[in-house]
C-alpha cells in the first residue's frame, strides 16, 4: 500500500442554509478544498450522502457534481453507509490512493437537511433503521439511541446528569468554533429542562437537522511533497470499516456498540497505534449517549467509564484527550453525508496546529470515528504528522 497524506480541507458554514442548494454547498466546500490544497485536478471524486432522493430529490450526485465543478468525465462516485456516509468516502478514496487507483482525490461529503419538514426529515433518516422490524413499529434514531441509553444507564449507572454533561462540554468547544450550526453555551439545567425527546433523551441530547457540505483533498506522499506546502504532513495511517447487526434487537451487547470497536480495532493494527496514544478524538455524537458509547468503543475508556469520563473533565478541551474539540455533531451540526467527512477535516486542521482557540496543544495523533444508524456500520480514520 502507498503513504496517503491529507493535502487540504474545505468547510462551509454548518447551519439551516435556506439560500444554498445542494450543489451551492458542495461546490464551496469541494472548491475550499482544491484551493487550500493547491490543486486544480484530481483523478477522482467521490461523495458521501445519505439521502438526497428523499432530502431534496435529487439523485445521481457523482455526474451531477463533477459536472458543476466543470469536471465532467473525471471518475466519481457517490457512496452512502447512512450517517457513515462521510467516513465511506474518505475509506473508498484512501483505497484508491493506496492501491495506486487514482494519485489525488477529491474526498466530500454533503446533506441538505433542512428543506423537507421535520417529519419528513425523520422520515428520511428513520431510512437507516431496520424498516421491517424498527421503523414499521414507529421507532425513530432518538428513540434508538434512547433504548441504548436505557439500557447504558441501567447496566453501568450512567446518569441524566452525565449525559447531559457531554452536551455542555461540546456546546462549549462548538462556540470556539466558527463553522458549528449552534453558537450556545448551555448548562446541565438547561439540557434536563429542555423538552424531553424520548426518554433520557432531552432536545439539548441531540444533534440537530442540519445542511451542509465539507471537502477533503487527500493523495500519495510524493506529490503532498511535490506541492510544497509548508503545513507539517499529515498521513492517514490508519483506516478501519464494520458492521453489526441494523436491528437493535440482534444485538447481543446493547450496552456496547460493536461495529464502532471491530472499525477502531482494524484502524489501530493498519495505524500500529494503541487509543492511549491519541491526543485527540472526534466521535460520532449524534446523541449524548453516543458519545459516551464511541469513547468506550474506541478503547479510550472501559466499558461504563465514558460516563464519568465527561464528568471529571478528562475529555475536555483541555483534558487528558480531548473528545470532539470541533463541537461534535451536538452543537457543529449533524449534515449526515458531510460529517464524517468534517470529522477528518477537524483531525487535520487540529495536526496543522490551525485550530485557533480550540487548538489542543501538541497534538500529533488524531482520531476519526464515524457511524451509521445506531451503529449498523461504522468507520474509524487515525491520522498523524509523519516523523
Ligand atoms: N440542539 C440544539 N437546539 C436545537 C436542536 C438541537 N439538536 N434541535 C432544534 N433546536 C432548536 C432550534 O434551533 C429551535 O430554536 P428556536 O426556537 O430558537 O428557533 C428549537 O430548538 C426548536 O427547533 P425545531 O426545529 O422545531 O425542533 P424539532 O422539535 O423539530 O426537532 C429534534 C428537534 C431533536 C427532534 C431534531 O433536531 C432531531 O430529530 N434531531 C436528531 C436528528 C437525527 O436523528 N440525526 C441522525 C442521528 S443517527
Amino acid at each position: 500500500m502507498r503513504d496517503v497524506a491529507v493535502v487540504g480541507i474545505g468547510m462551509i458554514d454548518f447551519g439551516e442554509l435556506w439560500e444554498k442548494s445542494l450543489r451551492t454547498m458542495w461546490a464551496e466546500a469541494a472548491l475550499a478544498a482544491l484551493t487550500d490544497a493547491g490543486v486544480d485536478s484530481v483523478d477522482m471524486v467521490t461523495i458521501g450522502c445519505m439521502s438526497p432522493g428523499l432530502f431534496a430529490g435529487q439523485e445521481h450526485l457523482a455526474s451531477l457534481l463533477a459536472d458543476e465543478l466543470g469536471m465532467a468525465g473525471v471518475p466519481a462516485a457517490r457512496v452512502e453507509s447512512a450517517c457513515a456516509s462521510g467516513g465511506l468516502a474518505l475509506r473508498m478514496a484512501f483505497a484508491e490512493v493506496a492501491g495506486g487507483l487514482s494519485d489525488t482525490v477529491l474526498v466530500t461529503g454533503v446533506e441538505k437537511m433542512t428543506d423537507v419538514d421535520g417529519a419528513d426529515a425523520t422520515f428520511a433518516l428513520g431510512t437507516a433503521a431496520d424498516q421491517e422490524w424498527e421503523g414499521f413499529h414507529g421507532i425513530t434514531f432518538p428513540g434508538l439511541y434512547a433504548m441504548l441509553a436505557q439500557v447504558h444507564m441501567q447496566r453501568h449507572g450512567t446518569t441524566s446528569e452525565q449525559l447531559a454533561a457531554v452536551a455542555v462540554k461540546n456546546h462549549a468547544n462548538g462556540l470556539l468554533n466558527p463553522h458549528a450550526q449552534y453558537h450556545l453555551k448551555v448548562s446541565v439545567e438547561d439540557v434536563l429542562a429542555s423538552t424531553m425527546v424520548a426518554d433520557p433523551l432531552h432536545l439539548l441530547d441531540c444533534s440537530p437537522v442540519t445542511d451542509g457540505a465539507a471537502a477533503l483533498v487527500i493523495t500519495t506522499v510524493e506529490r503532498a511533497r511535490e506541492l510544497g506546502s509548508e503545513r507539517p504532513m499529515v498521513k492517514i495511517t490508519g483506516s478501519g470499516l464494520a458492521t453489526d447487526t441494523m436491528a437493535l434487537a440482534n444485538r447481543n451487547d446493547l450496552s456496547q456498540l460493536d461495529g464502532v470497536r471491530l472499525a477502531a480495532e482494524r484502524a489501530y493494527a493498519m495505524a500500529g497505534r494503541k487509543p492511549e496514544e491519541l491526543h485527540v478524538v472526534e466521535v460520532h455524537d449524534c446523541f449524548t449517549i453516543a458519545e459516551i458509547m464511541t469513547t468506550e468503543a474506541i478503547g479510550l475508556f472501559d466499558p461504563g467509564f465514558g460516563a464519568s469520563a465527561v464528568d471529571k473533565g478528562l475529555t475536555s478541551l483541555h483534558g487528558k484527550i480531548p473528545v470532539n474539540p470541533s463541537g461534535g455533531l451536538k452543537s457543529k451540526g449533524h449534515p449526515v453525508g458531510a460529517t464524517g467527512v468534517a470529522q477528518v477535516a477537524e483531525i487535520a486542521t487540529q495536526l496543522w496546529g490551525e485550530a485557533g482557540q480550540r487548538q489542543v496543544e501538541g497534538a500529533t495523533i488524531g482520531l476519526a470515528q464515524n457511524m451509521g444508524g445506531s451503529g449498523g456500520s461504522s468507520t474509524v480514520h487515525i491520522l498523524e504528522v509523519a516523523s
